[in-house]
């Protein structure tokens, strides 16, 4: 039973253009500063666990542990629940629940992590104090999360920078805080989080297939996703902005030289 509950608007919703994205992530690509310190009989929590790629795949790491993927959107976890069954992996769960609020006693994962889910809730510090009371002492909070004010890409152009612009806003209209990346580790912190080992770490994409991919979901995100829906209701742009920041995206991918890196604060916390 969930009681309190989520007030920020996810920005992006789980429409196609939006998962083709998530379902990209791997271990390796989206939690490589977790994996040393994984143990093969370890009890570890996914909050926001999403179409769950990481999850299923953090799987094979603990391969005599157990991995429990839990979100507040019920569509994307059907999702999630048809990969594990697809890729043969038993050891896992996948629930419906809410990070403000986690159902489960104190001190019962040796990790707790979540991916890009902070930058969308309303109260960080408020869900990572949840994370770490249902950490083990001894165990491990764990949290990465995208920063947009420090993306960087070539060529830039006016309409790429109007883009951010745009995102930024909507994000925070939602609730959400866009350039989460580099406030991990005060919001751990203030929930109380005392040895906090701080890292970075990106995403470059710079191939033709890794560019069409990049711009095609962008573009199509814009206009399509829960982000445009937000970004009209709200009176922060006009469907022709949308269509403008779309064709500038589309552009932007057809340029010879296009790169693009995504930085990630990320954050190791011991409970003690
Ligand atoms: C950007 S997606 C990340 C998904 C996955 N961790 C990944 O990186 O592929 C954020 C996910 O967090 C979920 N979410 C947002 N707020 C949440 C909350 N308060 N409790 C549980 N899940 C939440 C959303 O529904 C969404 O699926």
């Amino acid at each position: 039973m969930v009681s309190k509950t989520e007030s920020a608007v996810y920005t992006h919703g789980h429409h196609a253009s939006v998962l083709r994205s998530h379902t990209w992530r791997t271990a390796q690509n989206s939690a490589a500063y977790l994996l040393p310190y994984l143990k093969p009989d370890m009890k570890l929590l996914d909050i926001g666990c999403g179409p769950g790629t990481i999850t299923v795949d953090l799987a094979s790491y603990i391969p005599q542990g157990h991995i429990t993927g839990l979100e507040n959107g019920e569509g994307v976890l059907t999702q999630a629940r048809a990969l594990a069954e697809e890729k043969g992996v038993a050891n896992i769960d996948f629930v419906l629940g809410d990070a403000n609020e986690l159902a489960y006693d104190d001190e019962a994962f040796d990790v707790v992590l979540c991916h890009q889910v902070l930058q969308h809730v309303r109260d960080p510090v408020r869900i990572l104090q949840e994370m770490k009371r249902v950490a083990k002492v001894g165990g491990i909070v764990a949290v990465r999360e995208s920063d947009y004010g420090a993306f960087v890409w070539y060529p830039n152009s006016e309409g790429m920078g109007n883009w951010r612009d745009l995102y930024h806003k909507v994000t925070r209209h939602n609730g959400g805080e866009p350039d989460a990346g580099r406030m991990l580790h005060a919001w751990a912190k203030q929930a109380g989080l005392t040895d906090i080992k701080c890292s970075s770490s990106t995403w470059c994409y710079s191939r033709k297939e890794e560019i069409a991919w990049w711009s095609g979901l962008w573009a199509e995100r814009t206009v399509a996703s829960s982000f445009g829906t937000t970004a009209i209701d709200a009176k922060l742009a006009t469907s022709e902005d949308l269509s403008n920041v779309a064709t500038t995206w589309r552009k932007w991918g057809d340029e010879e030289d296009a790169w693009f890196s995504v930085l990630h604060g990320e954050i190791i916390c011991h409970k003690h």
